[in-house]
């Protein structure tokens, strides 16, 4: 039975109808938006590369957290720019550092959101790369884990609901576990950068973190963007070391990546729509060459399509806007 019989735009004939028959919906609850969050107060300082972006003292950033949960995004995702850096990194698990403090004043104030903290060193190393440098500037793995982990607990402490590691160092899953477990923080969800590609499109995103590498690049710890049956390794990995979500990033040029990872793990799958997906968007909408609510709404909802239950998004209050 095929045409004239069969006739598809008759599911397509009006608004009823498409919205009766559509197969995949964005729903702002599974939007996380990321904040960057810097020392001190009243402090609201635009990134250039990053249209709509600030880094935000902990103030501010209470502020930006209030506006997501009353457009009804489902969390936020800390980053942290700490006022010094060292060699190890050390200001990632300062408790009086503007994370953690950022933590604890969005738990008391707004404790409908869910409260994620990126856990990273590259912020905070002098060096800007995302473990310890051993002699010949390469990344050590297993002396960064206790450092990972110290910092996770740090967070876990100052009230986030979830911790998100984002270094790439093997074992950090299961060592980070294991850490907040032990400091009685067994309720928290651990969310790994599982799958994350050394990836051109985190250009904004190193200014709004002030986190490029002084020397080298993050290839030595990051996926290669060839490698498609390896992302499947890394999530059967983390997924065995215990984490509860399996993140995808980037996102757009990755859909692939997040429906095989979607269809092999039974975890929630996130994605990260990143800065350079963003800031590509945004520069062609403001050119007048893109409508910014029509594209964003599209990428996103491809995202959503290839499996992501989850979307970490710099787009997360506007799209919540959009469709509302
Ligand atoms: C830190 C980290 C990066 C991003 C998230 N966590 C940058 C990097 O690996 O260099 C990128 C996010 C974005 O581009 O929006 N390790």
């Amino acid at each position: 039975m095929t045409f004239p019989i069969e006739r598809p735009r008759r599911l397509r004939a009006n608004a009823a109808w498409r919205s009766a028959v559509r197969e995949h919906r964005l729903e702002p609850s599974g939007f996380v938006l990321p904040i960057f969050v810097v020392p001190g107060e009243g402090i609201c300082t635009p990134v250039g590369s990053m249209p709509g972006v600030e880094q935000r003292s902990p103030d501010q950033a209470l502020e930006l957290a209030r506006s997501a949960a009353a457009a009804g995004v489902g969390g936020v995702i800390l980053f942290g720019i700490p006022q010094h850096k060292d060699p190890e990194g050390s200001g990632a698990w300062d408790p009086a550092g503007p994370v953690p403090t950022a933590l604890r004043m969005m738990r008391r104030e707004v404790p409908e959101l869910l409260l994620w903290a990126d856990v990273c060193l590259c912020e905070y190393t002098s060096h800007g790369h995302c473990g310890l440098l051993a002699d010949d500037g390469s990344v050590q793995n297993d002396p960064t884990l206790p450092l990972l982990s110290r910092a996770a607990v740090a967070y876990a402490d100052a009230g986030a609901h979830a911790v998100a590691p984002s270094d790439m160092m093997d074992g950090r899953v299961g060592h980070m576990r294991g850490a907040l477990d032990a400091a009685g923080h067994s309720d928290i969800v651990l969310v790994s950068y599982a799958v994350k590609y050394a990836s051109a499109f985190y250009g904004p995103f190193r200014d709004a973190a002030e986190s490029t590498p002084s020397h080298g690049d993050r290839r030595g710890y990051q996926m290669d963007p060839a490698n498609a049956r390896e992302a499947l390794r890394e999530a059967r990995l983390d997924v065995e070391e215990g984490a509860d979500v399996i993140l995808v990033k980037p996102a757009g040029p990755y859909l692939d990546i997040i429906r095989d990872v979607r269809d092999s793990v039974d975890v929630p799958v996130a994605a990260y729509q990143v800065s350079g997906e963003f800031a590509a968007l945004k520069a062609a909408a403001e050119r007048g060459w893109l409508d910014e609510r029509g594209v964003m709404l599209e990428a996103l909802l491809g995202i959503r399509r290839a499996g992501a239950d989850m979307i970490i998004t710099y787009a997360a209050i506007d799209a919540a806007h959009w469709l509302g």
